[in-house]
């Protein structure tokens, strides 16, 4: 494991090795040197800054990155102001583009106080074209950009900017290439992502992200249950199996396993007391999969579903590969087999040639699945992606209006299913301490509702009965249960 190799025993002055993680921890070796430089120089360590877009995969691709970089010697900081700063970038929508031109604006002023700070970008927003020529264009002094596939070569591009000076691109179009071992840090020491696969290969027609995040790829199951072991013994109680479609998992393996099986063998690792999968496609939810759930006793009760629309004439332009009743009867099928589960799911408002029968559909899949919450969001045109071609765009108020719309019911029914369980008692993960009121630490249940206890700070990471006592329509006020 990472852990094990000694930075200090590789000679940096022989070629780099071809094989990789070998390849990036004599790059790491190689920066450490530039670090130790940059310590008796400034008489303390350089500073690192990460700001992280967008979903799962990417927080958990950037905990890596961060691994590289303390691997390096480079501190972690809050500050902006640092002496290296990354933002992992997030392209889904146009919003999440816009906010990285506005951040790159200051940035530049830092740079200009401090002109050995280095700014990098990397992350889904950068395998695109447009964006990528904009910023080299428009924004110079970016040092380092890169992309998806090759976020392991982190610290070899690095090392490639402090030997040239120049601006390094780095974008790869795709790969097979899964870079295992290498280091990692984690926010919470207690819960982790685990990325299962990588990539998608349904190409819903709305969406940008099998262009920036490449094919289906799954990681080797004996690779997967490894790291979960290691996180095990590392303190991890729960952990987040991550994919764009985990219930396509193992298809494409050499030795084919399912998502069900992958559950099964993750179920028996001692330690680990709360499993979560984010996110399943409805296509490819099998029996199998409700079966393992509802025999699990570490498999949270939420299933987080998106359903995109309710319209079955939407879904096929979306080419999700579902119609409503589909839908409905899968939703039907998951409560009858585990009653208490919390269903959540996203809507898109707004699809090309939505009408308001397409929209009242979507209204009554909302009513009917009875969802626990829902991500809305507002339909967002991606070049490259066939819906941007489509003609019949909704035009904005239109949408605006069905949006609130829709909005108002999620809440109202979000609110009302939350109720049911003012009074009962249920197991509490303990996160983190409240940020308004420090009397109070904040955890989740197994549903992945939040709520507030009475506590002190060795909560945090611990599994305990919490009576529910008051629901605040989002979120609970709890008490511990059965402690003295
Ligand atoms: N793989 C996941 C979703 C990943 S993207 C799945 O299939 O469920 C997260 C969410 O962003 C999607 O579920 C969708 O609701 C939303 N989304 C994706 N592309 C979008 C677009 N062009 N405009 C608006 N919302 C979009
Ligand atoms: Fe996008 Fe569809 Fe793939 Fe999800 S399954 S990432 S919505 S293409
Ligand atoms: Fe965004 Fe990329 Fe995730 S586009 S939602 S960060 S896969």
């Amino acid at each position: 494991m990472y852990n094990e190799i000694d930075l200090d025993k590789i000679d940096i002055n022989s070629e780099p090795p071809t094989e990789e993680p070998a390849r990036q921890y004599y790059f790491m070796a190689k920066c450490r040197g530039w670090v130790q430089e940059f310590k008796k120089k400034n008489g303390r360590c350089p500073f690192f800054f990460t700001q992280t877009f967008g979903c799962q995969m990417n927080a958990r691709d950037s905990e890596k990155i961060c691994g590289i970089l303390e691997t390096i010697g480079y501190v972690q900081t809050d500050e902006e102001e640092a002496d290296l700063v990354l933002y992992n970038t997030c392209t889904v929508r146009e919003n999440a583009n816009n906010k990285i031109y506005g951040r790159l604006g200051y940035l530049n002023g830092y740079k200009k106080k401090n002109p050995d700070m280095k700014i990098a970008l990397c992350g889904c927003m950068m395998q695109e074209k447009g964006p990528v020529e904009k910023i080299t264009k428009s924004y110079p002094f970016v040092d380092i950009i890169f992309g998806t596939h090759n976020f392991f070569k982190f610290a070899e591009l690095l090392v490639q900017s402090f030997e040239t000076g120049q601006t390094v691109v780095d974008i790869w179009e795709d790969t097979e290439k899964i870079v295992e071992k290498l280091p990692t840090v984690r926010k919470f020491p207690f819960k982790s992502g685990v990325n299962i696969m990588f990539g998608c290969n349904n190409f819903c027609s709305y969406c940008i992200v099998p262009y920036v995040r490449g094919r289906e790829r799954s990681r080797k199951p004996e690779e997967i249950l490894s790291e979960i072991r290691s996180l095990a013994a590392d303190g991890v109680v729960e952990i987040m199996l991550l994919g764009q479609n985990v219930n396509s998992y193992g298809k494409t393996l050499d030795n084919p396993i399912s998502f069900a099986e992958l559950l099964k063998e993750v179920e028996k690792i001692s330690g680990i007391e709360r499993i979560r999968f984010m996110t399943s496609h409805p296509k490819d939810l099998s029996d199998e999969l409700i079966e393992v759930m509802k025999n699990s006793s570490k498999i949270c009760h939420h299933l987080h579903l998106p359903v995109q629309s309710g319209s079955t004439r939407l879904l096929e332009k979306m080419n999700r590969k579902y119609t409503k009743e589909e839908y409905l009867s899968l939703v039907g099928k998951l409560r009858k087999a585990i009653p208490d589960i919390a269903i959540t799911t996203d809507i898109i408002v707004g699809f090309p040639g939505e009408t308001e029968q397409d929209f009242e559909e979507t209204m009554d899949v909302v009513r009917k699945a009875d969802y626990d919450s829902a991500f809305t969001f507002i339909y967002s045109k991606r070049t490259g992606t066939p819906a941007a071609s489509y003609e019949d765009q909704v035009p904005e108020h239109m949408v605006k209006e069905r949006f609130d719309r829709l909005l108002k019911e999620v809440q109202e029914i979000a609110a009302r299913k939350s109720m049911q369980l003012e009074g009962k008692v249920e197991k509490v993960l303990f996160e983190h301490q409240n940020e308004q009121d420090e009397a109070l630490i904040t955890g989740r249940l197994s549903n992945n509702s939040v709520v507030h206890v009475k506590g002190s700070v060795e909560l945090i990471g611990k599994i305990r009965d919490v009576k529910l006592t008051e629901c605040k329509g989002f979120y609970y006020y709890g008490e511990l249960y059965g402690h003295a």
